[in-house]
């Protein structure tokens, strides 16, 4: 393989063929093409974009380089969900034991902060004792017993994907489509799913800002995802504004526990029901309770080419929906989360209290310096504020406080009055503190007009087209 050939074909708009990049990836695993043409390709790629099936070709051979989960014989339809990260999204946390407790077998692989954005894994172990860092071998063992896990990527899970994403993130690399959909996508694929929802970000807090390219991301791993075998659908969802009310790691679990008690904020609670009701759906757990035996048959005939729902899709989702909502107000979904908890390591006392979480050492009340209505609650200063004060990270070495970050009970549209209180700051300490008034009083805008404010949930994408849902 003459590597300089490949490069100077992207590099004049050119593609490779499928088995090229096959090849291509299998040498830069075994070390044989160096890290610099490996950077050279990706900017080509960045600048000249890649075809459907250059895509779909870097995609096997990411796949190919690691390890794929086996489910086979579980007798559960596997679904995950995979956010492209926002600030105070803290739905994973909800979501997958809501989902298992319905019935589905949720291995779900999350990641840490990236940028301003928060990171599952870092969410989750603010719970004393957590455990993120399972072997494949405890992951599929713990779901065959609770249908459960919630992970960071293991080293056996598309290797090269970690190196390339590595290389990205200095070469300027990143904010490219078709290699985010192949990082993404080749992490989900290994999982071994029967159906994968995308929950794609909209607005400044989003990774991709721009509503067109999210729908692009959205369409690129839909697609990936069912020339796969994996049926795959994706909500548009609102990042013009933080989810629910708490934004900062130990904030965001207490935030999440009480959505399992059936508690905390309107917008957290329904986005998670309806990324809930779409994995039930694509698992064809869209009934009642049924036994061991009669999920593995109805798993077994959503294998063949049975029609995939018997019901029309209406009553199908409308059954979801009840589902979903009857496993939150049952406590099921809390009960899943606190088994999840334990068989982790962690301290499963967090449900009934979250005062064990760790908690800040300063904490001060923000007040509404004028009258006005609330303009803007902007997501990304909010979430670059808390990296800033210590629960994420600048360096990848970098410790995280997972007791840093804000509560803001103000929403856009909500009318004010001076000194009204509107968010609470939690800090390390008083320069923290001054650092987070700072972020809120840019963030939090008020004045006089109109708010434009996206739709909590915009459109819901799926192979056939885009059905807008606001
Ligand atoms: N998340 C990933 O896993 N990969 C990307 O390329 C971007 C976000």
């Amino acid at each position: 393989m003459f590597v300089p050939g490949l490069i100077e074909r992207k590099r004049d708009g050119g593609a490779l063929a499928p088995e090229e990049w096959g090849e291509l990836i299998a040498a830069y695993q075994a070390g044989t093409v160096p890290d610099y043409q490996m950077a050279a390709l990706l900017m080509a790629v960045f600048l000249r974009g890649m075809t459907r099936p250059e895509t779909a070709a870097l995609l096997d051979a990411m796949v190919a380089s690691g390890r794929c989960l086996d489910f086979a014989g579980l007798g559960l339809p596997v679904v995950d969900k995979h956010s492209t990260g926002g600030v105070g999204d803290k739905v994973s946390l909800v979501l997958a034991p809501l989902a298992a407790a319905c019935g589905l077998a949720v291995p779900m692989m999350s990641g840490r902060g990236l940028g301003h954005t928060g990171g599952t894994l870092d969410k989750l172990e603010s719970i004393p004792g957590f455990r993120t860092g399972l072997t494949l071998d405890e992951t599929l063992a713990q779901i065959a017993r609770i249908g459960v896990a919630m992970i960071g990527q293991t080293p056996e899970i598309a290797p090269v994907d970690k190196r390339l994403y590595a290389m990205r993130d200095v070469t300027a690399t990143v904010e490219c489509i078709p290699l985010i959909a192949c990082s993404i996508m080749s992490k989900k694929l290994a999982e071994g799913l029967d159906g994968l929802v995308l929950d794609v970000k909209q607005g400044s807090g989003a990774f991709i800002t721009d509503p067109a390219k999210s729908l692009e991301l959205a369409q690129a791993m839909i697609a990936l995802g069912e020339d796969r075998g994996c049926p795959t659908v994706a909500l548009l969802t609102a990042m013009d504004r933080p989810l629910g009310r708490a934004c900062g790691n130990a904030l965001e679990t207490e935030e999440a526990i009480m959505a399992l008690r059936g508690e905390g904020p309107e917008d957290l609670r329904e986005e998670t029901v309806a990324l809930a009701v779409e994995m039930l759906l694509l698992g064809g757990q869209t009934r009642g309770r049924t036994d061991g035996g009669a999920r593995k048959a109805a798993h077994e005939k959503r294998r063949t080419d049975a029609p995939t729902h018997p019901q029309p899709a209406s009553a199908a989702r409308a059954a979801a929906e009840r589902r979903v909502r009857e496993a939150l107000s049952s406590g099921k979904a809390a009960e899943k989360f606190q088994q999840m908890v334990e068989a982790q390591g962690g301290n499963p006392a967090v449900l009934e209290d979250p005062s064990v979480l760790p908690q800040a050492l300063e904490v001060e009340v923000y007040y509404a310096p004028k009258g006005g209505t609330v303009l803007r609650v902007e997501p990304r200063t909010i979430g670059r504020a808390v990296v800033e004060m210590g629960g994420g990270r600048t360096k990848s070495d970098d410790d995280v406080d997972p007791t840093v970050g804000f509560v803001i009970t103000a929403r856009p549209g909500q009318k004010v009055h001076a000194s009204e209180a509107l968010a609470s700051i939690f800090a390390k300490d008083p320069a923290g503190i001054a650092l987070g008034k700072r972020a809120l009083d840019a963030a939090i805008q008020i004045g006089q007009g109109t708010v434009e404010m996206l739709p909590l949930i915009a459109a819901r994408v799926t192979a056939r087209g885009v059905e807008k849902l606001a």
